[in-house]
């Protein structure tokens, strides 16, 4: 129980320090309903892997796409398509999917910059599903960013 209590507590910490990345993006701070999901002992590793795919995803973004693009732009849409290709095959896609709309709870964003993110979500984890290894995700949603595969805005 103990054990489960410190990954509770890991998990919500990484969850607000999480924060700054999505703040840059759209305006984002954690939801109630990411919390209360983080903190469920059945969770919170898949948080914590969360956190460290959304990392690999913007550095990922940052390296293949200008950085003129990284905010609604291709990059933008690539780094959705890879975080969530990255998540499906870690953690699955059903706690992906649940992972990424909590945290569109807490979003302030425009809604058209929602629409954009949920689009690109829902064809990174079939990226997953389908790749199977992140090379081949990255490449894949690379290609997609690149040739008009993916949804972006401006
Ligand atoms: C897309 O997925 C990311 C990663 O989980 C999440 O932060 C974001 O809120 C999601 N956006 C939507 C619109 O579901």
């Amino acid at each position: 129980m103990q054990f489960y209590t410190i990954l509770s507590i890991t998990a919500l910490l990484s969850a607000v320090s999480a924060a700054p990345l999505e703040v840059r993006q759209s305006g984002y701070l954690p939801s109630g309903p990411e919390l209360r999901y983080c903190a469920n002992p059945f969770n919170t590793v898949a948080c914590y892997k969360a956190r460290g795919h959304a990392n690999e995803a913007s550095k990922a973004a940052a390296a293949n796409f200008p950085a003129n693009t990284l905010h609604n732009g291709k990059g933008d849409a690539f780094r959705h398509c890879y975080w969530n290709a990255r998540m499906a095959i870690d953690i699955g896609v059903t706690k992906a999917k649940e992972i990424a709309t909590r945290h569109e709870d807490g979003s302030t964003g425009p809604q058209r910059e929602k629409t954009m993110d949920l689009a690109n979500n829902e064809t990174g984890r079939g990226v997953g599903v389908r790749t199977k290894t992140y090379g081949n995700a990255l490449n894949e949603c690379r290609n997609k960013a690149r040739n008009g595969g993916l949804v972006v805005i401006g």
